[in-house]
């Protein structure tokens, strides 16, 4: 017989690849990138296949009007936006782009890092406003970094890391002797890892067992005047109490490109991101011309095979 079009929904911004891509092939698509999760709710029960990146959430209250759903394509990297255990239990399949977008947020990493260090945006700003002062910063160069989630972009910022000098310490609950290795670190356990770090690296995937992994009994336990960048997810740290910590100076920066809302909405963090030590960017780690060509293209290669692979 003649197998019907699939009807795909794309909900979040990508790239043009790929929906060039699907429109050449046996594909509905309909693009639309800034849907409202009401209307998400009121219209996915037309649509086989979904792709999202981190703005949609696909809540399990979503997901029971899905009934014709048959793929969840993650448009990058975390899955934590997607109730996979439902989606498990309809025999939804959740395919990523893993790895797409790995030198990006380790670039992004580095330059946070260095942005902390040198105090570089309070200074932009200073000199545009006709404030001349030389700040004394700090150089990386010598320093420990201290990386919590340990894979491709840990490995991959690691290695940066490396070049400029600095030690690595690394913890993560799947210990990857071989990489760690490629960049002469080693595996600690977290209170060694935030004692002795002066750049602590939070680069872990969410997930029920990472969620506030960072709370007040980790927290005293950071070497005092440390810096902490985070390009994973907000919810791995205790917000309330990371911004005491930053009130005391006992954390010297924050820099950030998560929140935990997206954008922020609590006045608590609102607070936080208003802080002269706080660097915040609105989620573009993977938002590179190169990482977002990647995304599209591991994307549908996954989705391709995984249809296949289904027969449907
Ligand atoms: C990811 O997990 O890949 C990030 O959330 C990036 C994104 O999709 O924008």
């Amino acid at each position: 017989g003649v197998t019907k079009k699939k009807n795909v929904l794309i909900c979040d911004k990508v790239d043009s690849l790929m929906l060039d891509e699907l429109k050449k092939r046996e594909f509905d698509v309909n693009y639309e990138p800034e849907i409202a999760s009401m209307k998400l709710k009121d219209s996915i029960e037309k649509y086989d296949i979904v792709i999202l990146r981190s703005r949609t959430k696909l809540t399990q209250d979503i997901l029971e009007k899905a009934v014709n759903l048959k793929i969840i394509a993650r448009a990058g990297i975390g899955v934590d936006n997607i109730d996979t255990k439902y989606a498990k239990s309809r025999n939804i399949q959740v395919i990523t782009a893993a790895g797409s977008s790995t030198h990006s947020v380790a670039e992004l990493n580095v330059a946070l890092a260095v942005s902390l260090a040198r105090n570089l945006i309070p200074l932009d700003i200073n000199s545009k406003n006709g404030i001349w002062i030389k700040d004394t910063g700090f150089e990386l160069s010598g320093k420990t970094s201290g990386i919590i989630g340990f894979g491709r972009i840990g490995l991959s910022t690691a290695k940066i890391l490396k070049s400029i000098g600095m030690e690595i310490l690394a913890y993560d609950i799947f210990e990857n002797q071989e990489a760690i290795k490629e960049v002469g670190g080693h595996f600690v356990s977290m209170n060694e890892l935030l004692s002795n770090s002066d750049f602590i690296f939070i680069l872990v995937t969410l997930s029920d067992s990472s969620s506030n992994i960072i709370g007040e009994e980790q927290m005293k336990m950071v070497k005092s005047g440390s810096f902490l960048i985070n390009t994973s997810r907000s919810e791995v740290i205790d917000g309330r109490v990371l911004l005491n910590y930053l009130e005391s100076g006992r954390i010297k920066g924050y820099a950030t490109d998560v929140l935990w809302n997206e954008p922020p909405t609590e006045e608590w963090e609102k607070t936080l991101i208003s802080k002269p030590n706080v660097i915040v960017t609105p989620h573009i780690g993977a938002q590179t011309v190169e990482a977002q060509k990647r995304v599209a293209e591991y994307t549908l290669n996954n989705l391709f095979a995984k249809i296949s692979e289904m027969g449907i």
